[in-house]
């Protein structure tokens, strides 16, 4: 808070009500905007005018590093502290005892399920992970080199063409057929997008298996009749999906808000989240992680890379973030389940690199006054490997589980009765009104 936003709120504290003062200097008045938990609304600063038919000042926040969009009871980050919780429970907590479906459920319902909650949840998304059949053709005409990501992205997308009454959004049943049928499917396309880049034919689900373990079926299973995870891999992979289930308003969720805001049906506004989260920005920082590593290739080499990253030569992929500068709690959890998937498919040697790289980063007064931290990346993509997914296959996994976060978010949106269509506005730096100059005079 600066000294005058202090003062203000402190004067305004006396009289009940929090707020800032503001002159405008171009005309010497002075405006009192109200402060409501820790904002003053955008739209106050619009009667700040030099003249009656002045537009009135707006904020100019590209990449919206300072504006809030939206009030939200989903999901807390404190990103100095390094604390992640969903609807109040610490992400530490629920990455040990719950599942990612009673995770999805909670996003979702805002509470924990009862048991019979919770077993009909479980039933109804186990009951729609079929997709119909003409999907399955739709997913054949990609080319065979098709990215699993863009083959997510587009039949995300087309399953609106298959659900017309998700249209009806304001209808609570339609919310509710489309949120069981998005968080049953998913995984069902992201298999379908992974078999096909493989030339595999697809697996259909089998509703015998939990929801990793159906995901895995549905990727691995060949000849044998019936596929039957390792619970160890089964588990780790529910934790992966709960660890990646919502961070609040990150780019694809801002992404599915935004689109969601114009009263589109879901799919479409998931499928904008997932064309945000194929960017490498934001889902394949994990991509970079693994190469990173293979680069580096010995223990004995890490010091010297440091060394280069302290240079300026290049960045430590997987670590930094821009809201956490403390550990990121996800990257713990991620670095034990690593461990675990390494006791069934043996150890990727690329771990101690990884642990190498830690833990000289973590003693390193560059990376300490820095505060760089592991993020939710530094681990994932070496159990991911482990699992025997390509690269391409990193950012698919990120939106089987963030899938119930984007769904969560946009069941808010619909019901926030402040929301409007999402419409910045602009500082507009082109010509005006300049004369069209004919073809041959040009
Ligand atoms: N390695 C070395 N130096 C770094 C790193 C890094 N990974 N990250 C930040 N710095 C330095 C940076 O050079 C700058 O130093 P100085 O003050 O001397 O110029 C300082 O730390 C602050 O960096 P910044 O770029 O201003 O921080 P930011 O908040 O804009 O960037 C970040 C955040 C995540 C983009 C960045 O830390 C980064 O590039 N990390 C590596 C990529 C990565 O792991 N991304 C995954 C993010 S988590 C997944 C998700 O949420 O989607």
């Amino acid at each position: 808070m600066s000294t005058e936003t202090q003062e203000s709120a402190a004067a305004g504290a006396a009289d009940g009500a929090e707020s800032l003062s503001v002159t405008d200097n171009r005309t010497g008045k002075t405006y009192e905007l109200p402060i409501t938990d820790g904002t003053v609304r955008g739209i106050d600063l619009r009667q700040i005018k030099v003249s009656e038919d002045d537009f009135g000042l707006m904020s100019y926040d590209p990449a919206f590093m300072n504006t809030a969009s939206c009030r939200s009871a989903v999901t807390y980050i404190d990103g100095d502290a390094g604390i992640l919780e969903y609807r109040g429970y610490p992400i530490e907590q629920l990455a040990e005892h719950s599942s990612y479906l009673e995770v999805a459920f909670l996003l979702i319902k805002g509470h924990l399920p009862s048991q019979a909650e919770l077993d009909a949840w479980v039933h109804q998304v186990t009951i729609h992970t079929f997709v119909h059949e003409n999907l399955k053709d739709f997913m054949r005409g990609f080319r065979y080199d098709a990215h699993p990501m863009g083959m997510l992205l587009g039949s995300v997308g087309a399953l609106s063409t298959f659900y017309p009454d998700a249209k009806d959004i304001q209808d609570p049943a339609s919310r509710e057929a489309q949120t069981i049928r998005l968080l049953a499917k998913m995984p069902t396309l992201a298999a379908f997008a992974f078999r096909h880049s493989r030339g595999q034919p697809y697996v259909y689900p089998d509703n015998d298996l939990s929801y990793s373990g159906n995901f895995l079926n549905m990727m691995y299973k060949m000849t044998e009749l019936k596929y039957e995870p390792d619970p160890r891999v089964e588990r780790a992979l529910d934790v992966l999906f709960i660890l990646h289930a919502d961070h609040e308003q990150n780019c694809s969720t801002s992404a599915v808000r935004s689109v969601g805001s114009s009263g589109v049906d879901p799919y479409s506004a998931v499928a904008a989240g997932v064309a945000a989260l194929y960017g490498p920005s934001h889902g394949g920082a994990n991509e970079a992680v693994l190469r990173m590593l293979s680069r580096i290739e010995r223990v004995e080499n890490v010091p010297g890379f440091i060394e280069g990253v302290k240079a300026g030569n290049e960045r430590l992929m997987g670590f930094g973030h821009r809201v956490y500068k403390n550990y990121d709690p996800r990257a713990k959890i991620i670095k034990k389940a690593a461990e675990d998937v390494f006791e069934v498919f043996g150890r990727n040697p690329l771990i101690d690199i990884a642990h190498e790289l830690e833990r000289i980063a973590l003693e390193d007064d560059y990376f300490v006054s820095r505060k760089l931290y592991p993020n939710v990346d530094f681990y994932s993509g070496l159990i991911y490997e482990a699992l025997g997914l390509p690269v391409e296959m990193f950012p698919v996994m990120f939106a089987i589980g963030r899938t119930s976060g984007w769904i969560a978010q946009w069941l808010e949106l619909v019901d926030d009765k402040e929301q409007k269509i999402a419409r910045p506005r602009q500082i507009y730096t082109g010509a005006r009104t300049v004369d069209y100059v004919p073809m041959a005079q040009r």
